[in-house]
């Protein structure tokens, strides 16, 4: 075992999850709902401002438990920010409010 947490905390000043969990299931799950768009709008508005993964990092991750019929769950971790029925188009808004519009609020 390698503890990197010191390196980790050097590069990141937050991760945002977006659920992509895809279930075989009468029950709705994000992957049903967009999950992929707004991953990738995610990743493309974190480019744009030359954050993407450094400082921000971004992952997929298994259900969030904010399975909703109307889109995907997004957190962003350590800011303890939870959102759910998120579409593509709403993530620009999302992440100005967590890190400013050129994703400039990088406080950890
Ligand atoms: S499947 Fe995405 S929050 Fe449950």
């Amino acid at each position: 075992m390698n503890r990197r947490t010191d390196q980790q905390r050097d590069r990141l000043a937050a991760h945002v999850f977006v659920c992509t969990n895809d279930r075989d299931s009468d029950y709705v799950c994000c992957a049903d709902v967009g999950a992929d768009e707004v991953l990738e709008a995610v990743k493309a508005w974190l480019r744009d401002r030359n954050a993407f993964w450094s400082p921000i990092g971004v992952s997929t991750a298994g259900c969030l438990g904010l399975c909703s019929e109307g889109g995907t769950a997004i957190t962003i971790q350590p800011r303890n920010e939870w959102y759910a029925d998120v579409q593509p188009e709403d993530v620009p808004d999302l992440l100005e409010s967590t890190f400013g519009p050129e994703a400039e609020r990088l406080e950890r």
